[in-house]
């Protein structure tokens, strides 16, 4: 399996995932964990390198998060980034500050090129800065390696000790050369080899799958999307008709999405696998009852999902687990990791603590997005499917702010499949994230022929992202939006306004629950 692990070790910072990502695009995996983690976890965890993130504290802060000084005697290499960076600088008896003015974005910075992080960097770099603290002094043993007109000490390093840390942020893709730094850090510092490849992860996956279920019988809640198809597929290689898939359509999907779901998976589709389709429509739409609360939504549609799975379970006879399609970012998002708890992830915080299975097995659990695509492709699923636009578990449950009904469900249902028509026969669906109709809870009045209306707003989302962690409102062409509003007004029935969502992500989400 993995033999080379870089650790993450994360201060609170909001790039925790991103770093993360980074190292694995450079074929060497890393994983996050909060630095809570004690020292011996770590001597236990034997990772080639750590890097200590971001952090919105200071680190003379007492309550501020700290590490046992001795982290740096462990002759791991370690690479601190901004509040990772002051931390190394405090702990080690340099000296940390207020800068005299904050840097926040895109600054340049001089390196000096016989550190081997920035031996492949053009001497004056852009990179992005976020920070009003700063190292005022190296500690002693510590050269200075990069500078900028406030920041005396933009980088510094012990190499003798492996110790490295930078202000700014090589994770983000505003640093023009991160990559080539943290290439550097993890090939060059660390000693790693680059041993994680996807190919290698879908061969050991699936032996790992075999002997761990052996002759048992498994269930996979199948959803129709890219995690949870990577998933079933990746079982049904490992252990074919001990599989059996149940696609619960909850009545929150988009627009005919159950059938096409039940046309590649059931029967008469491309796998070997037994299938499941359970119309359960309207128990979901009487659990949402008058709920309005986003979290509680959430949480209804989650815990509802897994009892039907038990029924389910229980027609099947001594099933011994069930699969999930949960990723690594739903991991980290649904506070199991140490960031601030944004939304409960369907299938990670949704999860009523009672479950009637012998286990869950999440075999992405450990993946990024880009990373189960990758894994898709390998198992040889459809490229379409593949890079399918995420949609999220509760589906059209987070789309409708507010109460859920059946008829809100059909307006957004019909909102979203003409926006995404127009927007695929204008050509410009493939260079977006995500994009989506969603109704607000807002009614407003309209006038249509010689009659007042009194109808529903729609909102439409298009965002570019590649991460999905920040996004930014994509321009549509006025006239693909024009089209879209007009269509939508004279062909849904309810609607009477149709609205852009030109926010960016922070400080909006992509889905508006
Ligand atoms: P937000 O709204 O948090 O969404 O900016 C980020 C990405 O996550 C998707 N999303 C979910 N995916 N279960 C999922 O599998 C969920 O509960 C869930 N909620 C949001 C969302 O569509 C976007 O791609």
């Amino acid at each position: 399996m993995i033999k080379e692990t870089i650790l993450v070790l994360d201060f609170g910072g909001q790039y925790n995932q991103l770093i993360a990502r980074r190292v694995r695009e450079c074929n060497v995996y890393a994983e996050v964990k909060p630095y809570t983690m004690s020292l011996e976890e770590i001597k236990a965890m034997a990772p080639k390198g750590i890097i200590f993130t971001g952090g919105p504290n200071s680190v003379y802060d007492k309550k501020s998060p700290h590490y046992d000084k001795a982290i740096f005697e462990l002759g791991i290499p370690i690479l601190g980034i901004c509040y990772g960076s002051q931390l190394m600088a405090y702990e080690l008896g340099g000296e940390v500050a207020t800068a005299p003015v904050s840097e926040y974005g895109h600054t340049e910075v001089t390196v000096d090129n016989s550190s081997v992080i920035f031996k492949n960097v053009s001497k004056v770099t852009t990179c992005w800065m976020s920070h009003t603290d700063y190292i005022a002094k190296a500690p002693e043993g510590f050269r200075i390696t990069a500078t900028t007109p406030v920041c005396p000490v933009a980088a510094m390093e012990n190499a003798e000790k492996k110790l490295y840390a930078t202000q700014f942020h090589p994770e983000v893709m505003h640093t023009k050369q991160g990559h080539e730094i943290l290439h550097d850090f993890v090939y060059n510092v660390c000693g790693c080899k680059g041993d994680w490849k996807m190919d290698d992860f879908v061969k050991t996956s699936i032996e790992a799958l075999r002997e761990k279920i052996g002759t048992g019988k498994v269930l996979c809640a199948l959803s129709g999307g890219v995690d949870s198809s990577v998933a079933a597929v990746l079982l049904s290689k490992a252990i074919g008709k001990q599989l059996t898939c149940v696609f619960v359509d909850h009545g929150l999907l988009r627009k005919n999405e159950g059938d096409e779901v039940e046309a590649v998976f059931g029967p008469k589709g491309n796998y070997e696998l037994n299938f499941i389709r359970v119309n359960a429509a309207d128990r979901f739409y009487a659990k949402l009852a008058g709920k309005t609360e986003p979290e509680e939504k959430r949480k209804i549609i989650g815990e509802e999902f897994i009892r039907i799975f038990e029924e389910e379970a229980k027609k099947i006879g001594a099933v011994d687990f069930l699969v999930q399609g949960t990723i690594y970012p739903d991991v980290i998002e649904s506070g199991l990791g140490k960031s601030a708890v944004i939304k409960s992830h369907h299938n990670v915080g949704g999860l009523p603590s009672v479950v009637d299975f012998k286990e869950i097995i999440e075999p992405l659990r450990m993946l990024f997005k880009d990373e189960v695509r990758k894994a898709g492709l390998e198992l040889g699923i459809p490229h379409n499917l593949v890079f399918r636009q995420p949609f999220p578990g509760p589906g059209l449950g987070v789309r409708i702010v507010g109460e859920v009904t059946a008829d809100k469900v059909r307006i957004v249902q019909d909102a979203d499949a003409i926006y995404r028509e127009e927007l695929a026969r204008a050509g410009v669906d493939a260079s977006l994230g995500q994009y989506f109709a969603a109704l607000t809870n807002m009614r407003s009045v309209g006038v249509m022929g010689d009659f007042r209306t009194y109808d529903y707003a729609v909102a439409l989302r298009a965002v570019l992202t590649s991460d999905f962690m920040t996004a930014e409102a994509a321009e549509i062409p006025w006239p693909v939006l024009s089209k879209v509003t007009n269509r939508i007004v004279n062909e849904v029935k309810g609607v009477n306004r149709v609205m852009y969502d030109c926010t960016s992500k922070p400080p909006s989400t992509i889905e508006f629950e």
